[in-house]
């Protein structure tokens, strides 16, 4: 029996946060890293979560800022020769998966994810050897060995979908690594789900009765939540979803004032798409609680935009360099490639949507 009081970390260090800039400099940087961008054809793919400066940099050099799958989609398809991910290594991880022939690099490969950590592959496999009879799905918050023991990967835009139409065929799920994720598809879906434990260390700490209380001083407000938080908190949530679902539906809500439980920087992308609204981050800090990675994800912190143009600058790219085994790889590919297909099934309509 997998024990996961003893797997998962309930504590961890957190990283030093990448500098932002100060104004004065951030011209002449700017203009250093889309110069360096150039020289090596190189683009910036940027999580919604990375800090403004990062996904400003990337929307003025034609790269991309988008959720993990949609990351990892454009990453596949555009045609540079390296890709700077800017993120965590997991996503770093998937462009190298989909596409080997690009040199991918990061800022910096200590970009964790708790959920990745809190999931590894030795004590993962064993888990699924015990479980024989159930089809493995595993959030992209993983590592490529996880991946490469799943049968499928999804991401929270496609999580839904994805168990729904496996549940339909009378599949059993095994489910790691996210506990409120899992939780939620479950509740959501009725499908029958062994669950994994591990937890986000953002989106954890959201606090449901501080929220109420927000919720009160704002009653006109719509509350949006990513589904890595605690059901407490997604219980009261109008919108549930992915980092893009959020903004996309942000929009079209007639609320004017959105309390949002997920990362602080989605605001860089969301008050473009809702300039008139006024926006509040959920409470992270509940009475008596405390609170070590407040609705900002500490690795994500990592990436700026000085790392980005030492990433470019550096003469041995060893320690900027995502690398993945060949045999990892492969596996990986293959559980990766069945959720871009799915997505591709979902938006072409061959497998009927069940949920907007
Ligand atoms: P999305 O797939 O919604 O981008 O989320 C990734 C993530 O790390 C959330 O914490
Ligand atoms: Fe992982 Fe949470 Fe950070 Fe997302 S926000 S990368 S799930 S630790």
């Amino acid at each position: 029996m997998v024990d996961f009081e003893k797997i998962i970390p309930r504590e961890y260090t957190y990283p030093r946060a990448a500098a932002q800039l100060a104004e004065g400099e951030k011209e002449q940087c700017f203009a250093e890293a889309a110069a360096l961008l150039k020289e090596h054809n190189a683009a910036v793919i940027a999580h919604y979560y990375c800090n403004a400066d990062v996904q400003e940099l990337a929307e003025k050099t034609g790269g991309f800022i988008g959720d993990s799958l949609e990351m990892a989609k454009w990453g596949r398809k555009s045609p540079f020769d390296t890709l700077i991910v800017c993120g965590v290594r997991f996503m770093g991880e998937t462009a190298k998966i989909l596409s080997p022939e690009k040199r991918i690099l990061m800022p910096s490969l200590s970009a964790e994810c708790s959920l990745d950590l809190g999931c590894p592959g030795e004590e993962f496999s064993r888990f699924c050897d015990e479980n024989p009879d159930r089809t493995v799905v595993v959030y992209a918050n993983t590592s490529a060995a996880v991946k490469a023991r799943a049968d499928w990967v999804v991401t929270s835009s496609i999580a839904l979908e994805l168990v729904e139409y496996l549940s339909s065929r009378g599949e059993k799920i095994l489910w790691a690594p996210d506990r409120h994720l899992g939780a939620y598809i479950e509740r959501m879906t009725g499908a029958d789900m062994l669950r994994w434990q591990a937890h986000c260390v953002v989106h954890d700490e959201f606090k449901a009765q501080a929220l109420e209380k927000l919720r009160a001083a704002y009653p006109d407000a719509a509350v949006l939540v990513h589904p890595e938080s605690p059901a407490a908190v997604v219980a009261q949530a109008d919108v549930v979803g992915s980092t893009s679902q959020l903004i996309r539906r942000a929009s079209s809500l007639p609320q004017k004032t959105l309390i949002v439980a997920t990362d602080s920087g989605i605001f860089y992308r969301l008050r473009q798409a809702c300039p008139d609204k006024e926006m509040i981050i959920a409470p992270t800090g509940g009475e008596g609680a405390t609170c070590k990675s407040c609705a900002h994800c500490p690795w994500m912190a990592m990436n700026g935009v000085k790392e980005i143009r030492a990433a470019l600058t550096a003469s041995d790219t060893a320690s900027y360099e995502i690398q993945v085994p060949e045999d990892v790889r492969r596996g990986a590919l293959v559980s990766l490639n069945r959720l871009l297909e799915f997505s591709d099934d979902l938006a072409s309509g061959k497998i009927p949507r069940t949920r907007k």
